[in-house]
């Protein structure tokens, strides 16, 4: 779809430093409910430095909100969590929740994906930027609003002295997710948590969007988690991708290897299933089957019911993340050996009768 302009944008983007702002050392959050327990993330680990673009996806369910939830503290109380989350080599989850408060919002900040959970439909977007501002600096009031028209001005919005004034709803939803990222930067922060941030817009506005978000990360020197379901979304938009499947990462590297040679079915699946893929014959082909049920894991690899490469060890044993082909490619099969052999790894979803007429 839009890649092809995001990734010129991409490469306009500065480059990644090389300190750590963010890393998640094998996070797991589980949740008690009255069926049994949830294990939503179950060992998630992944750096992010200085201006670097990571993308997270996987399909519905796969514990992306979860884990950046997590980041964010903001999980219900009844979710249990361990692992380490550190900003800038601090443990948030050994902080007090005073501390935590400070950085949440300032340091690292969030977008969501429905922008009017976020905005509170009865005050003015003017006021809301001001009082994100006011959360964290003692500052006149005049102060944090010429800083909204600022924010405002960023992220694209026309007019924006007189879009202070408006509210929530007088904005269209891509408005509205400017806002919502004038939101998230207003305080300078190292790292921006984008969930899902354009799912809801059609897709001209998404590429606009998502453009935004790459020149405004710039603009504050800040890094960007980018959790998508669209592996689409990706292409040209992160440095770094990790794929998740049922709570746990199955593939991490550069975009461009993983994209060129996925090294775990899962990965090749959703590869080709993003229509404008030439190595897909240009149709759509959607990996049939659900997720597993995150109460009642099968044993072994979580992806074998769906997985047309799946074998007895399969069934038996769940592959951990290892090594493929060095440059920090990481994948999570068994068998990614016989998968790196095929010049098309997409074509194990194909029907025989496709393959051979
Ligand atoms: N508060 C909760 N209580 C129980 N289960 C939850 C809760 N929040 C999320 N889950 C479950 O955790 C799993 C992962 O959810 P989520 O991270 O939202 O997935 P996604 O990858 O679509 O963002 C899902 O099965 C979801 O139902
Ligand atoms: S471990 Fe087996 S079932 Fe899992 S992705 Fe690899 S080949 Fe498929
Ligand atoms: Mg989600």
């Amino acid at each position: 779809m839009t890649s092809v302009h995001i990734a010129k944008r991409l490469s306009e983007a500065k480059r990644p430093g090389t300190t750590e702002v963010l890393k998640v050392e094998n996070l797991q959050v589980s949740f008690p409910t009255d069926d049994g327990l949830v294990k939503a993330v179950r060992g998630v680990s992944y750096t992010v430095h200085e201006r670097e673009v990571l993308g997270i996806v996987g399909e519905s369910g796969s514990g992306k909100s979860v884990s950046s939830m997590a980041v964010m503290g903001l999980l219900p109380k009844s979710a249990r969590i361990s692992g380490a989350i550190s900003y800038r080599g601090d443990d948030m989850l050994k902080m007090s929740e005073r501390k935590r408060r400070s950085l949440r919002g300032r340091k690292i900040a969030m977008v969501f994906q429905d922008p009017m959970t976020a905005l509170n439909p009865v005050h003015t977007v003017g006021d809301q930027l001001a009082e994100a501002v006011l959360a964290h600096e003692l500052v006149p009031y005049k102060q944090a609003q010429a800083r909204a028209k600022e924010m405002l001005d960023l992220v694209g919005i026309p007019q924006a002295a007189a879009r202070l004034k408006s509210y929530p709803h007088e904005f269209s939803g891509g408005m509205r997710q400017r806002a919502m990222i004038a939101m998230a930067i207003i305080n300078n922060p190292d790292v921006i948590i984008a969930d899902e941030p354009t799912t809801a817009l059609d897709v001209t506005v998404q590429a606009q969007i998502l453009e935004k978000l790459l020149e405004v990360k710039d603009a504050v020197d800040a890094a960007v988690v980018l959790i998508t379901h669209d592996l689409g979304v990706i292409a040209g938009m992160a440095h770094r991708v990790l794929v998740m499947y049922a709570g746990k990462p199955v593939e991490v590297g550069d975009v461009e290897p993983v994209f060129n040679t996925p090294r775990m079915p899962y990965t090749a699946g959703l590869l080709g299933s993003i229509p404008s893929l030439e190595t897909s014959g240009g149709r759509l082909r959607p990996i049939k089957g659900t997720p597993p049920s995150l109460i009642n894991l099968p044993t072994g690899c979580p992806f074998s019911p769906r997985c047309p490469m799946a074998t007895e060890v399969c069934t038996t044993e769940e592959p951990v993340l290892e090594e493929t082909d060095g440059g920090a490619h990481y994948a999570a099969c068994h068998h990614w050996p016989k998968l790196a052999e095929r010049a098309d790894p997409t074509a194990i979803f194909r029907t025989n009768s496709e393959i051979t007429p």
